[in-house]
């Protein structure tokens, strides 16, 4: 398949690096504000040296240029916005219109605006898909769709690695809160804007997703639906007496019953949701089959661009 990415941060920048193992070509690259654009193939190896000299600006074109390029799928790795999801939503509409199929790790579009997407895929030869906007490099989403989204009556999990990584750090060395942030941000795994992971909105869009991927076209979810609480203000005293009573505190997200919950909960220190540094738990209740429990790296460059570029795999040719 021939990509065109837009977004060259973490995750973009790891499509071009993983995409040749999959034997896909990059036709073009654009950052958010800018863009190169070869249609005869980008000089990906420049473009991510002048990324790791901390050039971020790759070009003077305007992104929409990337999407003229000669592509088959567009690969949406621009960071998450709330409330219009603009860029994102903007660049799966150029695509699906111009029957381009689109792969996303950007949340905003399939969990702002899921029913557009849903109805300029169905009149597009093109198609979209989204794995990697759920925990990360777990197949959660493509489980649920071999299983039948029906057939599953509830999710929760552990959903957001910068989080997951901050309590179970802060827990297990006794670190204060600043500074854990700080190294999560090192891992290259927090949000551009790591409030979003430390406020529960990522883990919330993660279950708006589910929940519009398990509810099909009944009902659009949008994060107003979802009861939101982070994980900013635990103390550390709150922890250490967690620990002492043989439990820990996890930010949890659950979709279940309609209702989308994220918040700090209390879990055994030993039991399968108690995950620790950036992994992810997604626990799937099925109907006849009784609890699957999905767990991986959820977050990071290359985990991502995994999950991305198995969707690029589960496409038709065009
Ligand atoms: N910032 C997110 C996390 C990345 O920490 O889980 C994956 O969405």
């Amino acid at each position: 398949m021939r990509l065109a990415i837009v977004g060259t941060g973490t995750v973009g920048s790891s499509v071009a690096e993983l995409a040749g193992e999959y034997g896909h070509t990059v036709t073009a690259m654009a950052n958010v504000e800018a863009a190169t654009i070869d249609p005869d193939g980008i000089d990906v190896e420049a473009a991510l040296e002048r990324q790791h000299e901390g050039e971020r600006h790759l070009g003077e074109a305007d992104p929409e240029d990337a999407l003229d390029a000669e592509y088959d799928v567009l690969v949406e790795a621009t960071p998450v916005t709330l409330g219009d999801a603009q860029p994102g939503f903007g660049h799966v509409t150029v695509a699906l219109e111009r029957d381009r199929h689109v792969v996303l790790a950007n949340k905003g579009p399939v969990a702002e605006r899921y029913g557009e997407v849903m109805a300029l895929a169905e009149e597009s030869a093109g198609e979209v898909r989204f794995e990697a906007t759920v925990g990360g490099a777990i197949p959660v989403l493509s489980t649920i769709e071999d299983y039948g989204p029906g057939t599953i009556t509830a999710a929760r999990g552990v959903l957001n690695g910068t989080a997951n990584f901050i309590l179970s750090r802060m827990a297990s060395a006794g670190l204060g809160y600043e500074h854990v942030l700080a190294e999560a941000q090192d891992l290259g795994v927090a949000e551009t804007d790591p409030a979003f992971d430390v406020e529960g909105t990522d883990a919330a869009l993660k279950c708006v997703i589910l929940a519009n991927v398990l509810t099909g076209s009944d009902r659009e979810y949008t994060l107003e639906d979802a009861t939101v609480e982070g994980i900013k203000d635990i103390p550390e005293s709150a922890l250490e007496l967690a620990q002492e009573d043989g439990r820990t505190i996890r930010l949890i997200g659950e979709v279940s019953g309609g209702e989308i919950r994220v918040g700090p909960r209390l879990v055994p220190e030993h039991s399968e949701l108690a995950v620790t540094g950036t992994t992810n738990i997604v626990q799937l209740e099925t109907e006849n089959a009784g609890r699957l429990n999905l767990s991986g790296r959820g977050a990071g460059g290359p985990e991502t661009a995994t999950a991305m570029l198995a969707d690029v795999g589960r496409l038709d040719p065009l």
